[in-house]
């Protein structure tokens, strides 16, 4: 695991927009692993940045994202795959078509599940995954657990996560308390894993994915045991790790 340490939010969002940057000059028909949250937003905008600038082109990437709630259309203002659109797909020069996201409007989870680790499969997997971490490290929507997930899956939300979601809804209730996620083995086929992090909230379970026991109690501490794993956090998301990396 390499940590990198940034200042602040502006400066992880730019040092992760850099590296993914990277990765579409290096190879431009790369796959692309997408994460939604709060956190990579700002790696997002400047990526729009540097597309409109002329920088780096994304006509021939092909994306797929982590997770989808269960029972939201791709039109519903709450899913991913509106989000995807309005903070990243719709500044840059992707072909939608190469844009995929969990079809949470299919009620059937085993067969929405199993179509998605095909379509992944079939692309060869990401070049690059970009992650966020949970409160409580997980990472897309495997939550803390007795064993580590392998494809998608349908998982129930934990509280933890539906309260922290409920920032994003009008009232708690209205968050989806089922989604289909990218399991942890799919997530670990990714030749490069991006994971960024920034805010006190953050700071157990960052220390927990990089110093603590590979476990699935933090889903995100498999990480230890990829290849090719970047952290990029901020000052406040690495203040336990002080000494330790
Ligand atoms: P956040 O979510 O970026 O909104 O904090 C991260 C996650 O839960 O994976």
């Amino acid at each position: 695991m390499k940590i990198i340490h940034a200042k602040d939010y502006a400066d992880m969002s730019r040092k992760a927009a850099n590296i993914i940057s990277a990765q579409v000059i290096l190879k431009p028909d790369c796959v692309l692993g997408l994460a939604t949250g709060t956190t990579p937003i700002g790696a997002y905008h400047q990526l729009i940045d540097w597309y409109k600038k002329g920088d780096v082109d994304f006509s021939q990437v092909k994306t797929y994202n982590l997770d989808e709630y269960r029972g939201l259309t791709h039109e519903d203002p709450q899913s991913y795959h509106y989000f995807m659109n309005k903070e990243f797909f719709s500044g840059i020069n992707i072909d939608l078509a190469n844009t995929h996201v969990p079809d949470g409007a299919n009620p059937d989870a085993e067969a929405a599940c199993k179509a998605y680790d095909k379509m992944v499969a079939d692309a060869g997997y990401p070049d690059l995954q970009l992650l966020g971490i949970g409160r409580n490290g997980h990472i897309g929507f495997n939550e803390p657990a007795d064993a580590f997930s392998k494809g998608t899956h349908c998982v129930d939300l934990t509280e933890s996560t539906i309260e922290a979601n409920s920032r994003l809804f009008e009232k708690e209730e209205d968050v989806p308390r089922q989604a289909y996620t990218m399991g942890v083995q799919t997530i670990m086929n990714a030749r490069m894993i991006l994971m960024v992090a920034n805010g006190k909230n953050k700071a157990q379970a960052v220390h927990d994915m990089c110093f603590g026991p590979v476990a699935p109690s933090c889903p995100a501490s498999i990480l230890q045991l990829h290849a090719n794993c970047v952290v990029v956090a901020d000052d406040e998301a690495l203040s336990l790790c002080e000494g330790q990396y």
